[in-house]
Parts: structure tokens; C-alpha cells; sequence
């Protein structure tokens, strides 16, 4: 896989994975050229032929994960150039949440207006205890454009989503947690990636299967009445029970040993 991207930087060390917003003076502003850079890393680790197990997205620096999308690019756009913007920097929110592993954003600053719906499309959100999150489109006179409009909604409750929205300010870190949006918070930026990484370790300490199944059939229910939700689950439920990972996961409980999960 071509890691060899300007605005983004992808590592992998192991079985987990470190994708950066690399453009530290605009704060990591999304520009078209880091969505078409995401676009193409994030299309080829939707395969995963790699076997990652666990990502981590996050801005360069200490100042900013993403302070939003470009304003200097948007400023000359048009309605048609625009609505191609939007929809590009849509279709990699739906690519983060459909890769077939845990993705943790890492919110070391500024989540703004596109940083914020970024973060949004990753599994959960750890955060430091000065990141700031907030959609404040309408203070440019414009409205979210890569998913804040649904996935805000969803996270928070309708209300609560447009009171956010509609006035554009900031929300800080107690209150972040308070409303579910953040998980947990850390004093430090460091202290937040080593968390992290722990996450993801003892998440691989599971099925990778089972952990990429519950993120399809979650994130598919979503988008589904209740009882629609629980077809899938029933669906991926008795799937499952023909995956060489579940007979070894039950058989290893019941010979009280840990079980050697193979992702199949
Ligand atoms: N786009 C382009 N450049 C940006 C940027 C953005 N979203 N945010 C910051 N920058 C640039 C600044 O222009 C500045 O560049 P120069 O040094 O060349 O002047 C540099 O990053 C540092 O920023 P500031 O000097 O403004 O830093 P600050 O500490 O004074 O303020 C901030 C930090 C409060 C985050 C402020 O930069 C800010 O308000 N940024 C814009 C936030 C915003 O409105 N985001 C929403 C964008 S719209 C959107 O995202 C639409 C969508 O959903 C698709």
C-alpha cells in the first residue's frame, strides 16, 4: 500500500495503525487535497489485507485535531464545487465507519465544524482535557457539510444537536463527556495515545470477527427502526456461528483456556 501522502500521514506499528492530519499551520484544516489523500488510504484499508486491528486518527501538533474544513478553499467555490466538496469529505466518514476495525479518534485541540464530524465517524472519541468541540458553520454562513447535521443528532439527541448547531459555540471538555460525544479525557497528549493503544490492545484480545461484525451491525442499525436492527443482528448472530472463531472462543471457555482467535 502507497503510504507516500503530503497531507496526511499513515503508520502502522504492528497490528494497530496511526492516521495523522498532517497539515499542522492550517491546524489541520481539510482541504480537497487531504480528502482525496484519505479517499485513496482509507478505500485500500477497507480490505484490510493487512489485518490491522485497531486505528487511531489524530491531527499534527498539539494546538488542533481539525479545526474544520479549508475556509481559505471554500471561500471561491461554487454551488456545484461545493456540493462535490461535501460529498467527498461524506464519503470518507462513511469509509472510517465502515473499515473492519475499531477506530479511536484522538482529539488533541481543536475539533471544529469538519473536525468534529470526522471524529464523529470513528468508533468513539478520547480527548485531552483542552480540546474544544463545535460545529460553528453557521458563524460563516454556511451549514455542516460532512455529516454534522445527522451525526450530531444521533450522538447527542435532536435538541441538544441544534442548540449546538444553531448558535455555533464551543463546547468544552466536562461538557463533552456529559453528553456522551467524548468518553474519556486525559491531561495530556501522550497519556491519551498510550490509552488508547491499551484500548485497542485489549480489544485484540478478541474476536476480530466478532468486534467487526458488532461495528457493521451497530453502525447498519443506526439507520434502522429497532426491529429492523435486530433482523440484522439475528442475520449476523447465526452467521457467526458457522466463523471458526466462535467455536474456538466457546470451546476455549469451556476448556478454561484463552482462546486463539484467527479473524475467520
Ligand atoms: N481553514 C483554513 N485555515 C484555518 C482554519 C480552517 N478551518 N482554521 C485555522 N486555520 C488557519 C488560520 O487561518 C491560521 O493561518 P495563518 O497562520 O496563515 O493566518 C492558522 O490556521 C492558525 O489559526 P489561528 O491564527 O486562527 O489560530 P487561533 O489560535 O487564533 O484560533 C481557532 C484557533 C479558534 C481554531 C481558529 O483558527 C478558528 O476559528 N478556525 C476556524 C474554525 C471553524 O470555523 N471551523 C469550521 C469550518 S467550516 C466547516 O468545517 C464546514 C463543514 O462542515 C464541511
Amino acid at each position: 500500500m502507497s503510504t507516500n501522502f503530503e497531507t496526511i500521514k499513515f503508520e502502522k506499528n504492528g497490528d494497530f495503525a496511526v492516521l495523522t492530519i498532517n497539515r499542522e499551520k492550517s491546524l489541520n484544516a481539510l482541504n480537497s487535497q487531504v480528502h482525496m489523500e484519505l479517499k485513496d488510504l482509507l478505500s485500500v484499508l477497507k480490505e484490510n489485507v493487512d489485518g490491522i486491528k485497531g486505528m487511531i486518527l489524530t491531527g499534527a501538533g498539539e494546538k488542533a485535531f481539525i479545526a474544520g474544513a479549508d475556509i481559505v478553499e471554500m471561500t471561491d467555490m461554487t454551488s456545484d464545487e461545493a456540493y462535490d466538496f461535501a460529498t467527498l469529505g461524506q464519503e470518507n466518514t462513511l469509509l472510517m465507519e465502515e473499515l473492519p476495525f475499531p477506530v479511536i479518534a484522538c482529539v488533541n485541540g481543536f475539533a471544529l465544524g469538519g473536525g468534529c464530524e470526522m471524529a464523529m465517524s470513528c468508533d468513539f472519541i478520547y480527548a485531552t482535557e483542552t480540546a474544544v468541540f463545535g460545529q460553528p458553520e453557521v458563524k460563516l454562513g454556511l451549514i455542516p457539510g460532512f455529516g454534522g447535521t445527522q451525526r450530531l443528532a444521533k450522538l447527542v439527541g435532536r435538541n441538544k444537536a441544534k442548540e449546538i448547531l444553531y448558535t455555533g459555540r464551543n463546547i468544552k471538555i466536562d461538557e463533552a463527556k456529559d453528553m456522551g460525544l467524548v468518553v474519556k479525557s486525559f491531561s495530556s497528549i501522550e497519556d491519551m495515545m498510550n490509552a488508547a493503544n491499551e484500548t485497542l490492545t485489549k480489544i485484540s484480545h478478541n474476536s476480530p470477527l466478532a468486534v467487526a461484525l458488532s461495528k457493521h451491525v451497530m453502525n447498519t442499525g443506526n439507520d434502522l427502526t429497532v426491529s429492523e436492527g435486530l433482523e440484522v443482528e439475528a442475520k449476523y448472530f447465526g452467521e457467526i456461528f458457522s466463523s471458526y472463531d466462535m467455536k474456538e472462543g466457546t470451546k476455549a471457555f469451556v476448556e478454561k483456556r484463552r482462546a486463539e482467535f484467527k479473524g475467520k
